[in-house]
């Protein structure tokens, strides 16, 4: 698949999530076959103000790419001062824009969903970043609940010059719930020529095949399914490109997978960053006897100790 100049290994992406994809997380998933991954969204005023914690966010390297950075804003000036800074400190393979952050903390100040409703300022935004930077630009929206609505948002984000859009289908009301409606993505998809990578939902092996069947988009990109769970990139690429399910032990693989994103979390000094029991709750995540490593892990003194009741939770099974 191609997004601009760039051209990919694959059509799999993983999803931008704040506070779940920093830079070890990213690479396990990138090495186990997701043919891309974004940064956590990163606000345009912050890299303008120099925050330490946005800086953090940008960080990647050589092993990561292609990788892509996701900023928001609703300024053109500002996100256009912003992602020029950003190319010249990260150099990103890609920049995307939030046009789907639900979070009330975006949406009061006019940004991510809440642009939604402002499909000019979508097109002046896209079309400052598209004429005053080298790095492609694509957007990532949520879908309107009238559908012609949506697809006209589209077509502007098509004409500002943008390289690629990514389409949740689910409304800024609906936050998680609910079903994401993969009517959008497909719709979207006949209209435009630029990429389209349909998003949300997407939890395995059988849902990412029917998701890129059904709305014949060009790629798919998976976000909470794979929280705790990098594997899953390599169990679904596996299948999309050999159509056989793979066979592995899914306690074992999350104890290894839970020992080398806490190795890496190190290698990198990111340790003090992430919330670690919040992190090994996910790894543990539907995992029948999962409940109780759960509770111990809650109680957990230090990081070795959450990585025994993990390790013990595999041989009570086995
Ligand atoms: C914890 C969390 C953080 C997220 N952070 C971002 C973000 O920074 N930028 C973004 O565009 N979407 C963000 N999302 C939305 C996901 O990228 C994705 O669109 C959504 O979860 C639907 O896909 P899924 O059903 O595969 O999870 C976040 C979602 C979660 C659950």
């Amino acid at each position: 698949m191609r997004i601009a100049k760039l051209k990919l290994e694959g059509n799999i992406f993983l999803a931008p999530m704040s506070n779940v994809t920093n830079l070890p997380f990213r690479l396990m998933c990138r090495e186990y076959g997701a043919s891309m991954s974004y940064t956590e969204m990163i606000s345009s005023d912050a890299v303008i103000h120099e925050n330490k914690k946005t800086i953090n966010r940008g960080i990647s390297c050589e092993a990561e790419r292609p990788f892509g950075i996701q900023i928001f804003g609703n300024s053109p000036d500002i996100m256009r001062t912003a992602t020029l800074k950003i190319e010249e400190s990260y150099h990103p393979d890609i920049i995307d824009v939030n046009f789907g952050c639900p979070a009330r903390l975006l949406t009061k100040e006019g940004c991510g969903s809440a642009l939604l409703h402002s499909p000019d300022l979508i097109y002046d935004i896209l079309k400052e970043l598209v004429d005053n930077i080298s790095t492609p630009v694509t957007a990532k929206i949520r879908v309107l609940e009238d559908m012609d609505k949506t697809l006209e948002i589209a077509r502007i984000i098509e004409k500002s010059g943008a390289s690629a859009i990514t389409v949740h289908g689910r409304t800024r009301q609906q936050q998680y719930s609910g079903r994401s409606n993969m009517e959008y993505a497909k719709r979207i998809k006949r209209e435009l020529s630029i990429p389209v990578i349909a998003n949300g939902d997407i939890v395995d092996e059988l849902s990412a095949e029917s998701i890129l069947e059904y709305t014949e988009c060009d790629g798919i990109m998976i976000g909470r399914a794979a929280m705790g769970n990098p594997f899953l990139l390599r169990r679904i690429s596996h299948y999309i490109s050999t159509g056989e399910l793979l066979e592995y032990n899914e306690c074992q693989q999350r104890v290894e997978d839970f020992k080398e994103y806490v190795r890496r979390l190190e290698e990198y000094d990111l340790m003090h960053t992430v919330n670690m029991k919040a992190q090994a709750q996910w790894f543990t995540r539907s995992i029948s006897g999962g409940r109780h490593t759960r509770n111990m892990i809650s109680a957990s003194k230090d990081v070795d100790e959450i990585v025994k009741h993990i390790k013990d939770m595999c041989n009570l099974i086995d």
